[in-house]
């Protein structure tokens, strides 16, 4: 009986694969990491072949670190970096460009002009989302406007489109399969996600022929099965998901008000707010948060730009510590008298400020400032983003909820300081799981419970073993004075220049 499911996570900057067993138990993995390419400022662009070549070359070596062979494995799932673009041609195989990263921005003024033409109200209320070069849609349009002869393909039927999910299991199963799930569909800008369908209004305004686009599809199923000579015999694929959504999933937040953040180099909040869509007045996104059965659960979601990537500004670029536990160390030792912000906008504001041009500052710096305190203030911006976003979600969500317990993942999530900051300034629970890769969990866990594996989803929640939970000591004059100080920092860093 196979016994094992097999998970790959293709991220921004890496390919993982883990196997789990039947236990839920990780027990092997492999990650490559692979270049990034810039070809322009602002542009990011990675290579198709490299996902390829490094999802087979990481899965193979999983397996073989397990010592299992395919018959062993129950079903494959993937996880993806979600709004990153590719098409390729349907009859061989090959892309016609290389992939548009989600952090791509070449795509901004036609955001803009289509922003002044008054499509933002439309593409909010279908999609959830905002007229910004992050999501897919005017990335293929691009495209197909600037690689020679695409249109015309296209207006053929002679290509695919697919967010990396999509690329990927079309490579699995030898071009049998033209399918994504919903979650990575709600990325797009083309999906309508109240019916979980592909609008004619939206493929109308991107100029984009819907010959292109793949099936939507739950997220658990049974998407297709891999050639057999990829791993010496057939796998079946059961589970698919955005990257930030398997993470909801691999934190178990199932029912309406439970809410994960992933920190990495940035970070990603989304909270569940239940089996209805409801537009943001707060400028956050609505998104699909997985579909099973034909049903779907929706999440608001906010990100930080720069998360564990300002602890990178302070080790490679000031060369002030060595390493991010030694920036905790720091912040501990730092001058409880000292009131040192960072408003982290090194790529501008996300949400719910969303302004592109806001640059990083340090502010409240005196004479007696050290090293210590900048380095309280890195893990403290961490802190006071994360609020601002729950804030929002809240007000959004419009119910209070009780015992709300903040679940934390991520590289950033192994700091107990930051941690620690993070409960005080929510003035909720932290809660980290003793299993960090979450992500890779979500997507396990779909094809688990497609496979027949793993427990239906009440009873996978409750299994999750939690590592610490941080509870919030700050008193509430303290905590509102250092909040307060926070937004003024930020409406210095978002000041018009003259
Ligand atoms: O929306 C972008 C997100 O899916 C990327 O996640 O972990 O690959 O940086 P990650």
């Amino acid at each position: 009986m196979p016994s094992h499911i097999l998970v790959i996570d293709q991220g921004t900057t890496s390919t993982r694969a883990i196997v789990f067993d039947a236990a839920m138990k990780p027990v092997a993995s492999a990650q490559e990491e692979f270049p990034q390419i810039f070809p322009h400022p602002g542009w990011v662009e990675h290579n198709p072949e490299t996902l390829w070549a490094t999802t087979l070359g990481t899965a193979r070596a999983a397996i073989a670190e397990a010592g299992l062979t395919a018959s062993d494995i129950a079903g494959l799932g993937i996880a993806n970096q979600r709004e990153t673009a590719l098409i390729w041609d349907r009859a061989t195989g090959r892309p016609i460009a290389n992939a548009i990263v989600w952090q791509d921005r070449r795509t901004a003024e036609f955001c803009e002009q289509l922003e002044t033409d008054g499509a933002g109200p439309l593409v909010a209320e279908r999609t959830g989302l905002r007229l910004d070069p992050y999501f897919s849609a005017t990335k293929i349009a691009w495209l197909l406007d600037h690689v020679p002869g695409a249109r015309a393909q296209a207006e053929d039927g002679k290509l695919a489109f697919g967010t990396v999910d999509t690329f990927l299991l079309w490579r699995l199963t030898g071009g049998q399969v033209h399918a994504t799930d919903a979650t990575n569909a709600s990325r797009t800008l083309l999906c309508d996600i109240r019916t979980g369908i592909w609008d004619q209004d939206l493929l109308k305004l991107f100029n984009i022929p819907g010959s292109l686009l793949p099936e939507i599809r739950d997220c658990a199923g049974h998407f297709g099965t891999t050639q057999p000579d990829f791993f010496g015999g057939p796998i079946a694929i059961r589970g698919i998901a955005g990257d930030q959504q398997a993470a909801l999933i691999g934190q178990g937040c199932f029912t309406p008000g439970t809410v994960k953040a992933t920190y990495g180099t940035g970070g990603f909040v989304l909270l569940n707010i239940g089996d209805k869509p409801k537009q943001s007045r707060h400028r956050l996104l609505t998104t699909i948060a997985w579909a099973r059965g034909g049903e779907r659960a929706y999440a608001l979601e906010g990100s930080i730009f720069s998360a564990g990537a300002s602890v990178q500004w302070l080790r490679d670029g000031l060369g002030l510590v060595e390493n991010s536990a030694e920036t905790g160390r720091l912040a501990e030792a730092a001058d409880p008298g000292q009131s040192v912000y960072l408003v982290p906008a090194f790529t501008g504001l996300g949400a719910p400020h969303w302004n592109s041009h806001a640059r990083a500052l340090v502010s409240g710096i005196s004479r007696g400032t050290t090293k210590r305190e900048l380095a309280r203030a890195v893990l403290e911006s961490i802190g006071y983003q994360t609020r601002d976003l729950l804030q929002a979600m809240l007000a959004d969500y419009g119910e209070p909820i009780e015992d709300l317990a903040f679940r934390v993942d991520g590289g950033m999530s192994a700091s107990d300081w930051t941690m620690q900051f993070l409960a005080d300034m929510l003035g909720h629970a932290v809660e980290r799981p003793e299993f960090r890769e979450t992500t890779a969990m979500g997507a396990a866990y779909l094809a688990g419970l497609d496979a027949g594996l793993y427990p239906e989803p009440a009873e996978f929640a409750r299994s999750r073993a939690v590592d610490r939970r941080f509870t919030p000591g700050l008193d509430e004059a303290t905590r509102a004075a250092k909040y307060r100080g926070w937004l003024h920092a930020v409406k210095l860093a978002t000041l018009p220049e003259d």
